[in-house]
């Protein structure tokens, strides 16, 4: 739907039906704070529009729903959460024969696991959006942490583990389940957190709070600083665990080309960042507005393709130095849905929340 239509029907809805500020107050849930973002970047040089993506095989079509976030284990297999609360893994007799590939159910985790990520012992520590972090094997799920200084987690979100068995975590929203987690990036107040389980003692703890949709998170090779990415700010930012900065943030990318999502590191001194998509003219312009986002949740909930009309159609994955800059971009125009990048090899895979396959590419000189 055009930026046009979508202006026309506002108008028509709010003359015809008369709706007045209270009324369409009663029908939007949000309590919109002016966002000034910064302007998205020129797409030249590495950020020039393509269909890179296009390209790459699509595995285990039908046999995944909605892989959100990747893993892989030591011998190689990927592991996925899928919308049906299994968590796949998926095994490779060789990586030349698609038909020798295997999907098996690997654990039942129930509701709607998101981030994933290897522990010290072969467990998995999942965000399942509404209960917080499991441990998962495939004799139990453990419920490790469902809130931290009082407040539940909504939307448990991105997740990684140091190699001292630490795990960080995300809650990208206390007030917004993932159902509805568009309203609070059309929100724009920072409620997400940075969290820190720690197994030997059994606690958590908040790092950082007030994070505007905090999502993937990602440690750094010598695990002295972690990325983590705060989807509607199109950013993704520096925690320091060591040195003389601990306990800083500071930029490590700003003004990325999509909203980004899951984060990995490779083991090659490339993050990978998945994002699914940005905001289109009408979208852009609703964030600076916050009448005009009232008008735009008001209308959605009568119409729920409403908010297509705020994003774009193209999802991407970018690949990014441990200095914070843009070495690749590998986009699929006409999808709105990949949340992860994962490296494995010469070889890039993707998921997507709403996706029925895992994309892989081979990545050969490209990078
Ligand atoms: C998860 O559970 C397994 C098996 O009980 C245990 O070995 C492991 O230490 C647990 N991991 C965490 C992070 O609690
Ligand atoms: C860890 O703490 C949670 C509550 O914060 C509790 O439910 C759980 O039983 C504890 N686990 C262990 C292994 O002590
Ligand atoms: C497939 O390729 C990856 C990386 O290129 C390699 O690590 C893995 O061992 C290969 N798997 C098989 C079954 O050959």
């Amino acid at each position: 739907m055009g930026l046009k239509l979508v202006a026309a029907k506002v108008c028509v809805i709010c003359v015809c039906l008369g709706v007045g500020w209270n009324a369409l107050l009663s029908v939007s849930p949000i309590d919109p704070l002016p966002v000034d973002l910064p302007p998205p970047p020129e797409r030249v040089g590495v950020l020039s529009y393509n269909k890179k993506l296009h390209s790459a095989l699509k595995l285990a079509f039908g046999q995944v729903s909605g892989p959100e976030d990747l893993a892989v284990d030591s011998e190689g297999r990927i592991y996925t959460a899928c919308a049906d609360g299994w968590v796949k893994r998926i095994s490779f007799a060789s990586n030349d024969s698609y038909s020798s590939l295997q999907v098996e159910k690997w654990a039942y985790v129930g509701g709607r696991p998101l981030g994933i990520a290897f522990g010290l012992h072969g467990e998995l520590l999942v965000c399942e959006a509404s209960r917080g972090l499991l441990n998962v094997t495939q004799e139990k799920v453990e419920l490790l942490s469902e809130e931290a200084d009082g407040l539940p987690y909504r939307l448990a979100d991105g997740v990684d583990v140091g190699k001292d068995g630490v795990v960080y975590f995300t809650d990208a929203s206390y007030k917004y389940g993932l159902d509805i987690h568009a309203l609070d990036i059309i929100e724009g107040r920072p409620r997400g957190r940075l969290l820190k389980y720690d197994p030997a003692t059994n606690t958590t703890s908040v790092l950082l709070k007030e994070l505007y949709f905090a999502n993937g998170v990602a440690l750094s090779p010598k695990q002295d600083f972690l990325v983590y990415c705060e989807t509607s700010m199109f950013r993704c930012r520096k925690f320091w665990l060591e040195g003389p900065n601990r306990g800083n943030t500071e930029s490590f990318i700003d003004r990325l080309p999509g909203f980004p999502d899951n984060i990995r590191y490779d083991g090659q001194g490339i993050f990978w960042i998945a994002l699914p998509t940005s905001w289109s003219l009408l979208g852009r312009t609703m964030v600076r507005y916050p009448y005009l986002r009232h008008v735009i949740v008001a209308m959605a909930a009568m119409a729920p393709g409403v908010i297509d009309a705020t994003l774009v159609k193209e999802s991407s994955v970018v690949a990014v130095n441990e200095n914070g800059e843009t070495v690749a971009l590998f986009s699929y125009p006409g999808i709105t849905s990949i949340t992860a990048g994962l490296r494995i090899g010469e070889f890039l895979y993707y998921g997507g929340i709403d996706l029925e396959y895992i994309g892989r590419l081979d990545l050969e000189d490209k990078i």
